[in-house]
Formats: C-alpha cells, sequence, structure tokens
C-alpha cells in the first residue's frame, strides 16, 4: 500500500478553502485515480479564527507559511497566498529548500520570479507545478507542456483576465460607461485587491509571461511585455467597434520572430464572429498554434473557488501519480534569455481622436497620418462635445512603429483636445 501524499497548506482564501473542499469531498475518488491517499497535514493563514465555512480541526496550524513549508509531515507545499514577494515567495523558496514539491497558483510570483525558482526546484530535484496560475480551470499548462510536446509553437494568444472580459462584455450589453461598470464589478467582488493588476493589463502580462516561457522555451520574461490595461477603453470605442463588426478584448499574443520574442496585452479589436468575439462574462479563452497540431482553442472559467481549486488538484494528483518534469517544460538550464521585440507585423488600427473644435485641425491630423506613411480607410466625426469634436479613424494597414510616430508628431500639432486612444485591429 502506497504512503499517503501529506499537503501543507498556506492560503485558505478563495482558492485554498476550494482545495479543502475538493480533498474533503473527493477523497476516495482521488485515492482511485491516484493510487494513494492524499491527506491535508498541516494548514495556515493570517487569522487562525476566521470562520471559513469548512472544517480545519483535522489540521495542524501554523501561523508562519515559512514554518508550514519547512514541516518533516508535509510532502507538498501548497502555496495559495499571493504576492510575487513576501511570504509566497519566502515559504516557496522554504519548501524547495528543505527537499518539497510546491503547487501554486501565483502567477506573479512565477512571471517575476519563475527562472530562479525553477533553478532552485531543479537543483533540488523538487517540482513546480502551477496549472492554476493561468487560466484558472482551463489546463493550458498541461496542454502545452504534454498535450503539446512534439509541436514547435508558432503563437500563443488568448483573453486570460475573466474581470477584464466582464467589464467590456457589460459596458456593451449594458451601454454602460467604464467607471460605472468598474464600479459594478469591485462591488461584486470580481476584481483584485488592487483592481490595477486586473484592469492595468498586468495579471494577464503575468500569464502570458508564463505561456511564452513554455511555448517558445525562453526564459520568463514579464518585463518584456507591452502592456496596455483597458482603463482608457470607452463606450464610444466598444459601440464604434460593434458598428464595425468588432468586440473590444483585451488580447494577450505571443509569437517567436526573427527578431526576437513578440509579447503584448493589449485592448484590441477582434473579428465580432471570431471565437475570441464570442467570448463573453468572465469567460477566459487560450488559442494555442503549433506547427503539426494546427490551432486548439482552449475555453472556460478562469478564476473563481472550484474552477481554480479543480486546476490545484489536477497537480496534487500528478504529484501523488509520480509525474516528474521541468517547470517550465524543458529544463531551466536550457531555457534562453528571451530578446524582446515590439510586433512589427502590419495591422489597421482604430483611433479616437479628440479635436480642438476649430478651422483645419482635422486637416491637421490627416496630414500627420499621411506624412508617416499611414492612410485612412475610414472616418467619421462624432457629436460635437462642448470643446471638442471626436473624430474616430481606422487606418489602412501600418506598422505600430508608424502609429507611434505619428501620435507623436500629433501631440505636437495643437488641435489635440485629449490623447488619442490607438486599439490594434487584430486579424484572427
Ligand atoms: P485570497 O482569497 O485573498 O486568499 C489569500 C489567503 O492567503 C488568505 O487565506 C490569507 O489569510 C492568506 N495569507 C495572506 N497573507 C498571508 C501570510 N502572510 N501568512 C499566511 N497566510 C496569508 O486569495 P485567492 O483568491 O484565494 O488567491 C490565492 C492565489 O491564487 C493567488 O496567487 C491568486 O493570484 C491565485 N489565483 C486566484 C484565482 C481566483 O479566482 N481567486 C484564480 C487563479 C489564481 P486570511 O484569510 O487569514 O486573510
Ligand atoms: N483577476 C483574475 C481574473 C483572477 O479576473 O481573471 C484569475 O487569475
Amino acid at each position: 500500500m502506497s504512503q499517503p501524499l501529506r499537503l501543507g497548506i498556506a492560503g485558505l482564501g478563495t482558492v485554498g478553502v476550494g482545495v479543502v473542499r475538493i480533498l474533503r469531498k473527493q477523497a476516495a475518488l482521488i485515492e482511485a485515480r491516484t493510487g494513494r491517499a492524499v491527506t491535508i497535514s498541516a494548514v495556515s493563514a493570517r487569522s487562525r479564527d476566521k470562520d471559513r465555512g469548512v472544517n480545519l480541526s483535522d489540521y495542524a496550524w501554523e501561523d508562519d507559511p515559512v514554518a508550514l513549508a519547512k514541516r518533516d509531515d508535509i510532502d507538498v507545499f501548497v502555496e495559495l497566498m499571493g504576492g510575487d514577494e513576501g511570504p509566497a515567495k519566502d515559504a516557496t523558496e522554504a519548501a524547495l529548500a528543505s527537499g518539497k514539491d510546491v503547487v501554486t497558483a501565483n502567477k506573479a510570483m512565477l512571471a517575476m520570479h519563475g527562472q530562479a525558482l525553477a533553478e532552485q526546484a531543479e537543483a533540488a530535484g523538487c517540482l513546480i507545478r502551477y496549472e492554476a496560475a493561468v487560466a484558472g480551470g482551463i489546463p493550458v499548462i498541461k496542454t502545452l507542456t504534454e498535450g503539446l510536446a512534439g509541436n514547435e509553437i508558432t503563437r500563443v494568444m488568448g483573453v486570460m483576465n475573466g474581470s477584464c472580459n466582464y467589464i467590456l462584455t457589460r459596458m456593451e450589453d449594458a451601454g454602460l460607461p467604464y467607471a460605472d461598470v468598474f464600479a459594478e464589478a469591485d462591488g461584486l467582488g470580481y476584481l483584485e485587491a488592487d483592481p490595477a493588476l486586473d484592469v492595468g493589463g498586468i495579471d494577464a502580462a503575468h500569464k502570458l509571461a508564463i505561456l511564452s516561457s513554455i511555448a517558445f522555451g525562453t526564459q520568463v520574461d514579464f518585463a518584456g511585455i507591452e502592456i496596455e490595461g483597458i482603463e482608457r477603453v470607452s463606450i464610444e470605442d466598444i459601440k464604434a467597434a460593434a458598428d464595425m463588426g468588432y468586440k473590444i478584448k483585451l488580447l494577450g499574443v505571443a509569437q517567436m520572430t526573427g527578431r526576437g520574442l513578440e509579447q503584448r496585452m493589449q485592448p484590441c479589436l477582434v473579428p465580432d464572429r471570431s471565437p475570441l468575439g464570442q467570448l463573453a462574462g468572465g469567460t477566459n479563452m487560450i488559442v494555442l498554434e503549433g506547427d503539426a497540431v494546427g490551432q486548439i482553442v482552449l475555453r472556460g472559467p478562469g478564476a473563481g473557488e472550484g474552477p481554480t481549486a479543480s486546476a490545484v488538484l489536477s497537480d496534487i494528483c500528478d504529484i501523488a501519480r509520480g509525474w516528474h518534469g521541468p517547470v517550465f517544460g524543458q529544463k531551466a538550464s536550457t531555457l534562453t534569455a528571451a530578446t524582446s521585440a515590439m510586433s512589427q507585423a502590419p495591422a489597421a488600427f482604430y483611433l479616437r481622436i479628440g479635436l480642438l473644435d476649430k478651422p483645419g485641425a482635422l486637416a491637421k491630423i490627416a496630414t500627420v497620418l499621411g506624412e508617416a506613411g499611414i492612410s485612412i480607410n475610414r472616418m467619421r466625426q462624432t457629436e460635437h462635445r462642448s470643446d471638442h469634436a471626436p473624430v474616430l479613424i481606422v487606418t489602412h494597414k501600418t506598422s505600430r512603429k508608424a502609429l507611434d510616430e505619428a501620435l507623436a508628431a500629433m501631440s505636437g500639432t495643437g488641435v489635440l483636445a485629449s490623447d488619442p486612444v490607438a486599439l490594434r485591429i487584430e486579424d484572427l
């Protein structure tokens, strides 16, 4: 009879409690599937007295997650506290230093310290598993590292932050401005404790950085991602996009080019009939492209207690079955340092420009675009505001570099009432 796999769980919030619930409810099923019992030896959180709606009396308690990580009666340290620094990182390092495998849902920690942690784990002969860190319940890490192991991955893209997708679809459905929907999402508890992580595109970029590393054999390079949040997307943009047959999505794209690794997380216009365009509410979608397989689309819940705990359990069950493998799909020592490359692939862009309402203003903007070699495909001047006239322009395909030059030149024309909004139109 195999020995039980003994867990120490640090963090008993949404995800931690979900993991405890599944382990209690599905103990027999997990044992049948893995061939051994999976038990909890000890747990840790900030407040011992908090009622978490789950019975914790069977487990030892540690106030300090680092002490939990070092306990002799655990085989696997399950880190569900969050944060790229502090107790999560300290305890993860302590667990690896004492020969424990680690399961975590912490995308921030892996995006910032993934390479160093992977090197530490592999030197110690330990595992770090993190299925829950990217796209919650969607098994995208397993799909990339195992299911597509024989493919050269050509592109990874997707909608990886449910809160942003909720805000953008709710704005469109209810015709509400960003600020109102942001407040609503916050009130419903949909946003991270620091909402800037969600709406600023940072949480989604953490996830993209992890996927890129596995897909392209590079060291996690969060700093190399071009990141733009959804804060400046207005209801006017969403309506204009809809009129043209597009939806606005916070889209992550990573691909290896001859110039280096291109990674971007930005609001983009995508065709409304495409799978990404059809994605509503808090759901996530990841599109993976490989040279042999072609394109795979994974869709599902990207957050929440059940889906995220389900992904954590997938990692725990793999360890119980004796799974072994490197952290990012190949040995950490073989991952190359990424050279980040700005996207050069030509794309059409949607521009919203607030023009001062005075003679010649529009002509100056058209001249700037023309001088940058950018051709206008469509243009509309919408209803005048007290001090400015909003102008919506869709360009023909151009490079981001040419567009940035044009935007810089526009700021010197003296006819702008506000900074222009520029959104890429993504061909899918
Ligand atoms: P949460 O609800 O805020 O829970 C965090 C837990 O960590 C709480 O139990 C908290 O204790 C504990 N904690 C915080 N600092 C601690 C410390 N210094 N010592 C001991 N315990 C400490 O967070 P969550 O939503 O479960 O998220 C956990 C992790 O999963 C994060 O890395 C997050 O990014 C990731 N994740 C979450 C989701 C999701 O849907 N929620 C989805 C994917 C990934 P108290 O309860 O006593 O305050
Ligand atoms: N804030 C994240 C989201 C939680 O909305 O997708 C899951 O990582």
